[in-house]
C-alpha cells in the first residue's frame, strides 16, 4: 500500500513516500481504506522524537491518528460494523506504527464512528482529534455551561476552530486570541471577543473584559509563563484545561480553589457520533479544512511547524 513513514526520528525531511505491506488486524478492530486523514501537531512531534516517555515507536513508523475511510476487513470480536461502512475515527495508540497517513489502517472498532453522507471524507477526517480534545476540555473536565466564560487560546487553530463553536453551543461568551488574519475566522466560529496577541498582552487585554477571571481556561500554548498566566486568568473556583503543560506547582491553585489538570484526549466512538450528529445538524460550524495529496506531508509538517495554519490540514490519500 502506499504510505508516509519515517524510519528515524528527525525534521520533516525523514518522511518518506513508499510502499508498506497492509497491516495486520487484531480481533477488536476493523481495517479502513483510509480516504483522507489530516496533520495534527503530535505528529510531528512524534515525529522529531519527542514523548518517548509516554509513547513507544516500532519502525518504520506510518504517523497519523485521524481518518475518514471505508471498512474493507472487520476484526473476528466486532460487532455491528461490515465491510463498506463509511467511517471516521481516531486510531489514537499508546504504541505507534501503523498510522492513518497510509492506504489501510487499522483502528479499534471502538474507537469509530459513521460517517455521515452529508459530510465529506476530507471534511470528516478533520474532526476526531480536535473534536474529542475540545469537548473532553469543555464539558467533560470544564463543565461549561450557559451564562459562563470561557478563554480558549490560538482560536484559528485545529483545537481553536471546534472549541469555539462548541463553547457557543453549550451557551457561554467565548474570548480568544488570534492573529489580524484570523479575527473574521474565529468571529465566523461565534467568537464574542478577540484578543489579537501579537499586538497587545492577552493576560492584560482579558482582564479588562473580564476582571474576576473566567470560568474555564483551555490553554494550549508551550512557553515561559504560559501555564502560570492560565491560573491567574481563571476565576476563583473556575478551572484550566492544559493541552501541553502540566499544572505548575503554585499554591494559587489550592487557596483559589482552581482545578487545574493537563488532559489527553481519549479515542470515544460514542462520544464522536454525538458530536458528529452535532456537526451534520448544523449546530456546530465545521472547522476550516486547506486539502493537500498525502504525498505533501512534508510540507504540510513544515506548515504545522510554522504554527499558523488555519482550521485543520487535510491530507488525501486515494488519488
Ligand atoms: N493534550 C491533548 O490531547 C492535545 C490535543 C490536541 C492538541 N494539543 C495541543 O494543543 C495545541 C494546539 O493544537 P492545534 O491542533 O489547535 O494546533 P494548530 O492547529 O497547529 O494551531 C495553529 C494556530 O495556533 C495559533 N497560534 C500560534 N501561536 C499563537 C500564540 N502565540 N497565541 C495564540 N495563538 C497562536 C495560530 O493562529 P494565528 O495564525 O492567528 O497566530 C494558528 O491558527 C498544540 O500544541 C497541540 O499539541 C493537545
Amino acid at each position: 500500500m502506499k504510505a508516509v513513514y519515517y524510519q528515524q526520528h528527525g525534521t520533516a525531511d525523514v518522511l518518506e513516500v513508499g510502499e508498506r505491506p497492509v497491516p495486520e488486524i487484531q480481533p477488536h478492530q476493523v481495517l479502513v481504506q483510509v480516504v483522507s486523514t489530516s496533520v495534527n501537531p503530535i505528529d510531528r512531534r512524534l515525529r522529531n522524537g519527542e514523548l518517548t516517555e509516554y509513547i513507544t515507536r516500532t519502525f518504520p513508523v506510518v504517523p497519523g491518528w485521524d481518518l475518514a475511510g471505508r471498512i474493507v476487513k472487520v476484526g473476528s470480536a466486532v460487532e455491528g460494523w461490515q465491510q463498506g461502512d463509511e467511517v471516521l475515527g481516531l486510531a489514537f495508540t499508546w504504541s505507534i506504527q501503523h498510522g492513518s497517513y497510509a492506504e489501510y489502517c487499522p483502528i479499534d472498532a471502538t474507537s469509530i464512528t459513521r460517517k455521515p453522507a452529508e459530510i465529506s471524507f476530507d471534511q470528516a477526517a478533520a474532526l476526531p482529534l480536535v473534536s474529542l480534545t475540545a469537548w473532553q476540555a469543555l464539558s467533560e473536565f470544564g463543565r461549561l455551561s450557559a451564562g459562563q466564560t470561557v478563554f480558549i487560546q490560538a482560536g484559528a487553530g485545529g483545537v481553536g476552530s471546534v472549541a469555539i463553536p462548541m463553547a457557543k453551543h453549550l451557551g457561554a461568551k467565548v474570548y480568544t486570541t488570534a492573529s489580524t488574519k484570523n479575527h473574521e475566522y474565529v468571529k465566523s466560529l461565534g467568537a464574542d471577543e478577540v484578543i489579537n496577541y501579537r499586538n497587545e498582552d492577552y493576560e492584560t487585554a482579558l482582564r479588562a473584559f473580564e476582571p474576576a477571571g473566567v470560568d474555564l481556561v483551555l490553554e494550549s500554548l508551550l512557553g515561559e509563563g504560559i501555564a502560570e498566566a492560565a491560573i491567574r486568568l481563571a476565576k476563583t473556583g473556575g478551572a484550566v484545561a492544559y493541552m501541553n503543560n502540566e499544572p505548575p506547582e503554585i499554591g494559587e491553585i489550592e487557596q483559589r480553589d482552581i482545578r487545574a489538570e493537563f488532559l489527553h484526549h481519549r479515542p470515544d466512538g460514542e462520544m464522536l457520533t454525538m458530536l458528529v450528529g452535532l456537526f451534520q445538524a448544523g449546530k456546530l460550524a465545521l472547522p476550516r479544512i486547506q486539502v493537500r495529496p498525502l504525498e505533501e506531508a512534508q510540507d504540510a509538517h513544515h506548515a504545522s511547524e510554522a504554527g499558523h495554519t488555519q482550521g485543520k490540514v487535510v491530507l488525501r490519500v486515494e488519488s
